[in-house]
């Protein structure tokens, strides 16, 4: 591919290097992706206003979220088994939004551990915590980010069962990848993903394995994931991590503005308008429509921060207009890093950071901290 203009530039390069499991883990919502689907075109139904002759020198997109400097109100969404769409996925993705000034936030679910990322970079960097039936587990989860210096734990409400995705469960994705003359194939056909893996020991789950009592391997996500999540996980649980976390919190995972109202009585210091990317609840609203409403409920009585189908910066733009204080990208980076590692999670952050102050600029404002609903028709 001769040039990288946009976030689906990445998206079709992925494709093509990441073996077809992992990209279609990335790539899939649950059930009919009806939710999925929506994340994204929910946003071409909203429009800006184009103004002139305004003055559209020294623009700046540097913001803040949770109290903490950012260089643009733009982080990256926790995203699980995210080494395997590239050797050291997590580790190669925390050094690109060090050097691009927003928040990383690595999974529970992540193949490099907390240990193993903070060991290569120099940052904080977020946690976010999914809580399992093992309650020592998940505090030991809390006070491994707590000495990794992480700056903030985002607590994941909306996994307490894992919703059905058809193309996980058609693919027999599992980690460590299993060796089914299948699998082998998927993957030899990706040399490059290949040398990369043989490179780094890296290759499950990094913050369980060795670390949950009785897991040695994890042979199959899904029934280890309805084994082990809390669903009786309430309200009250946030208490004692907050308690336990002491530093600040963000609640992921609220589409209703019930839930928001409930969320304020947490002491969390944000919450994220999220449908976990379309693969929870299908049939749920997206996000974006989600968000005026909770926006409305909650005031500024706490930060409101929203993740689900943003593409480009025109969508950042869209959300701090309907009242987000803050975003977050999933599928773009992890495109970016099946792409071109590294390099390719700094170019979905770069075209993100170029769409956002373009479009600013045509509408009219030079900073980011002054986007309200002025922008949209
Ligand atoms: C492959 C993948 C794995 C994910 N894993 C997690 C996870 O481990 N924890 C979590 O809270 N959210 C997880 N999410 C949800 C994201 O944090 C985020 O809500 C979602 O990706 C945002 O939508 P977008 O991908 O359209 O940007 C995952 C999303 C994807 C695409």
């Amino acid at each position: 591919m001769a040039q990288v203009l946009e976030i689906a530039d990445l998206k079709k390069l992925a494709r093509r290097r990441v073996p077809k499991m992992f990209f279609d883990y990335a790539d899939s919502g649950s059930w009919t992706e009806g939710t999925y689907r929506a994340n994204e075109s929910d946003f071409e139904k909203i429009k800006f206003r184009q103004r002139v002759a305004v003055d559209m020198t020294n623009r700046t997109l540097a913001s803040q979220m949770v109290g903490q400097d950012i260089s643009m109100p733009v982080a990256i969404a926790p995203t699980g088994l995210t080494g395997m769409q590239h050797a050291d996925g997590e580790i190669l993705a925390a050094q690109a939004c060090e050097e691009a000034g927003v928040p990383f936030t690595l999974s529970t679910m992540s193949v490099c551990s907390i240990e193993a990322v903070v060991e290569k970079t120099t940052k904080p960097f977020w946690f976010q915590l999914y809580v399992m039936q093992d309650k020592d587990f998940a505090g030991r989860l809390i006070d491994r980010a707590k000495a990794a210096g992480c700056s903030a734990l985002v607590l994941t409400l909306d996994l307490q069962i894992l919703g059905q995705r058809h193309k996980d469960l058609r693919n027999g994705l599992s980690t460590p990848p299993k060796f089914t003359p299948h699998h082998i194939w998927q993957m030899a056909t990706r040399p490059r993903w290949c040398l990369g893996m043989l490179g780094t020991k890296n290759r499950s789950f990094g913050n369980i394995v060795g670390h949950a009592k009785g897991v040695k391997d994890l042979s199959s996500l899904s029934s280890w994931t309805a084994e082990q999540f809390d669903p009786k996980l309430s309200w009250d649980d946030v208490a004692w991590i907050k308690e336990r976390w002491g530093g600040k919190l963000i609640l992921k995972g609220i589409l209703d503005p019930e839930d928001a109202v409930m969320s304020l009585k947490t002491g969390a210091d944000a919450i994220i308008v999220s449908n976990h990317g379309g693969r929870q609840l299908d049939g749920a609203i997206s996000s974006i429509e989600a968000l005026p409403e909770i926006v409305e409920a909650v005031g500024d009585k706490i930060e409101v921060h929203m993740d689900g189908g943003i593409r480009s910066g025109q969508d950042v733009l869209k959300a701090l207009a309907l009242g987000a204080k803050g975003t977050y990208i999933g599928r773009p980076f992890l495109y970016g890093l099946g792409a071109m590692g590294k390099a390719g999670v700094a170019k979905s952050i770069d075209i993100i950071r170029n769409e956002m102050d373009i479009t600013m600029a045509l509408c009219g404002k030079r900073d980011i901290k002054d986007v309200d609903r002025s922008i949209l028709r």
